[in-house]
């Protein structure tokens, strides 16, 4: 394929549900990547926009107001808020970050959607479709889960299976169930808007599986086996009452499906950020589109959206759709409804200051050709190992060494040696690296390159030894610790698009303002005699408390989704009276108690029951200690056929209750009753 020539880029990322707070899971896939690309080409001086905005319609937002008993607009308000903020707090540099429930989304979906029918790219047919009659409701999308027909997930959604990635129609589920009510959906008939997908399928091939091999191979493999299974009409308009109405007489009560308005919410975001001149971003084949998704949106993103564009006629379509795996946490997929995820607006407030700490470790272990995981360990390392001990190592050392021996001024570069000449190319090649990494869209490369940056700078002091020339030789020193400052100041270069907060500061520090990535790899970026600031630690190591502390937060987490998830069993099949007699309850009395050998779940009970005792082995000991029953009473089975626990025989069974977590108590009587009384 030729390259192309473009003039600007359009950075969209995927717009997140408003259904809840961002996770370290989004940020990996799709917010930090796409962010450090902005960066880098706004640092190239090349024209970019990064829009973003919430997703604030469909099912997802329904099902959450549902639950907490608001309305969908109480609930994209409180998270469209959350989002936004902490996204700014992070650094995304968004140049705009809309929401679908704006003006001029509405407008701008519903004439998309009105000229697509006008031109009569839709067919509008009836069709049976599931339905709730309990709910009052047709069951499309996450208001219904059943087995996927193409991998067997017993949890996929009406739209969409995220254990294949397949998209789906409802009616094509396996053992339907509806969202709502847990009920067995019947068929009603309805009448919806289809996008004939098929249509636009040999359009779609050439453009994808001939012009764009170079697509991320995830993402091409994905589209090939879509378009290999052929394209089916795509239902584009629902029976709710949360989104955009259809704008067609006769529609009341439907709307657009939320993946037909979200897209075009990139549209809208981006006449809401430039006005007037939206279009040359849109449709001036000039303009280079990327989409930056998560691997459950490329269906969207490379076949629905982009037969939207087709059937308009007048947009661009993406050039390339660089979308990431998952980020798993802790070994364990990120699951908002368990509560198993870091969330950005608590990792915030509760590790201030630590945002490019995020950014690192997240690009560090970006997800971009596999799934990745993401522990609190490595973080800690990560930091402690590398951002202090390499990057913040080598500033504070050629910082620090300026003060001691030049009172805060640049020195003078004097004559260079071969040892000062190697780390000028080593920079110069490490550069050209991380720009083929960055173009390509491989930000973990990119990022342990510009590391290595780093890593040759503390080489360079090692190998100089400034400390030791002071002695003797301060011409020297000069030269090498101009030469550690033109370093650092190319480092701030380097690590702007990954850590833009350290990057300011260590520019700050350096007295520098404007920086390019021209100037990366010049070694003559601060003038000599110029004064430099005091220098600030960029980094600080990371305790080990501050990271147990997050842990011990995940698991509590944990056990409070159990116990949350909790219901009582279902009741067993009814017993007569006389078959309930057949069961000998008595209330006993603890006379002794002790643990059984190499058994650790087994406790050793001598019971009082009023006809000379018996024995009692019970599997208590996790929940009681030997000493803690003794003297008290308890109730059991008196008749139960004994039996040989560990080579105890065990002559009854003492009868205790499961709590939600697991937890074992023992029932006794709330009165004094002598030993041997039968219960009943
Ligand atoms: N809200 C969707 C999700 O979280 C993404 C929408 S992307 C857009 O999966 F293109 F529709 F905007
Ligand atoms: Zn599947």
């Amino acid at each position: 394929m030729e390259k192309k020539n473009f003039k600007r880029t359009l950075i969209t990322t995927a717009l997140p549900y408003a259904n809840g707070p961002v996770h370290i899971g989004h940020l990996a896939g799709v917010y930090v990547p796409a962010d450090i690309y902005a960066r880098y080409k706004r640092l190239r001086g090349e024209e970019v926009l990064l829009i973003g905005g919430s997703d604030e319609h469909g099912v997802p937002i329904t099902i959450k107001a549902k639950k907490e008993g608001i309305t969908p607009q109480d609930v994209v308000d409180r998270y469209h808020n959350i989002i936004k903020d902490s996204f700014e707090e992070l650094g995304i540099s968004f140049d705009y970050y809309g929401r679908t429930t704006s003006d001029t989304h509405r407008k701008t979906a519903s004439d998309f959607f009105r000229r697509l029918y006008d031109k009569g790219e839709f067919i509008e047919k009836s069709s049976m479709q599931l339905y709730d009659p309990e709910a009052n409701q047709f069951l499309a999308d996450r208001y219904v889960t059943g087995t996927c027909p193409h991998c067997g997930n017993e949890h996929a959604y009406g739209d969409q299976c995220e254990a294949c990635g397949t998209s789906l129609n409802a009616t094509d589920l396996i053992n339907p169930r509806s969202a709502i009510t847990g009920n067995v959906p019947v068929l009603k008939e309805t009448s919806h808007w289809f996008l004939p997908l098929d249509k636009w399928e040999p359009k779609l091939r050439e453009w994808i599986l001939e012009d764009h091999k170079e697509w991320k191979t995830n993402v091409y493999g994905q589209c090939k086996s879509w378009l290999d299974m052929g394209l089916q009409p795509r239902a584009v308009s629902r029976d709710l009452d949360w989104g955009i109405p259809v704008p067609v007489e006769g529609a009341e009560g439907k709307v657009l499906y939320v993946w037909f308005d979200a897209p075009i919410g990139y549209i809208s975001n981006t006449i809401d950020c430039v006005g007037e001149g939206w279009e040359k971003w849109w449709k001036d084949p000039e303009t280079r589109m990327l989409h930056f998704i998560g691997k459950d949106n490329i269906v969207f993103h490379c076949i629905v959206f982009p037969s939207m564009l087709m059937a308009d006629g007048s947009y661009n379509l993406p050039d390339n759709v660089p979308a990431n795996e998952f980020l798993n946490l802790e070994d364990d997929k990120i699951s908002t409804s368990r509560n198993w995820a870091v969330w950005l607006h608590e990792y915030l407030r509760e590790l201030p200051g630590k945002q490019d700490v995020l950014r690192y470790v997240l690009t560090a272990n970006a997800p971009e050709t596999k799934d990745n995981n993401f522990t609190w360990k490595d973080f800690q390392a990560r930091n402690n190992s590398e951002l202090v001990a390499i990057l913040g190592n080598f500033i504070n050392r050629a910082l620090v060494l300026t003060h001691k021996y030049f009172e805060g001024i640049v020195p003078p570069a004097g004559e260079l040696t071969d040892t000062d000449r190697e780390l000028i190319a080593e920079i110069g090649r490490l550069k050209e690296e991380m720009t083929e990494a960055l173009e390509t869209f491989h930000f973990r490369e990119a990022l342990r390159v510009a590391m290595d940056m780093a890593r040759a700078g503390n080489k360079y002091l090692q190998e100089t030894e400034p400390w030791k020339t002071a002695k003797t030789d301060m011409a020297r020193t000069a030269t090498v610790l101009n030469i550690a400052l033109q370093t650092c100041a190319n480092l701030a270069i380097a690590f702007e698009p990954f850590l833009p907060f350290m990057a300011a500061r260590l520019l700050k520090m350096l007295g520098g303002d404007k920086i390019t990535w021209d100037m990366l790899g010049c070694f003559d970026l601060i003038p000599a005699g110029a004064k430099i600031g005091s220098p600030e630690l960029l980094f600080e190591k990371i305790e080990d408390s501050v990271v147990e502390e997050q842990m011990a937060k995940l698991l509590r987490a944990k056990e409070e989704n159990l116990l949350a998830a909790w219901k009582p069993a279902e009741v067993k099949e009814t017993v007569d009276f006389p078959t309930f007699e057949k069961m000998d309850i008595r209330v006993g009395k603890v006379l002794e108690c002790e643990k059984v050998p190499k058994a650790d779940k087994l406790l050793k009970f001598r019971i009082d029951d009023g006809m000379g005792g018996r024995t009692i082995v019970s599997g208590i000991a996790k929940h009681y200690k030997p000493e803690d029953l003794v003297g008290k009473e308890v109730c059991f089975i008196a008749n139960f056929e004994p039996r040989k626990l560990k080579g105890v025989v065990s002559e009854g069974m003492i009868l205790s209750a499961q709590d939600a977590d697991g937890r074992l108590v023992v029932i006794g009587p709330h009165g004094e009753v002598r030993p041997g009384s039968s219960v009943g």
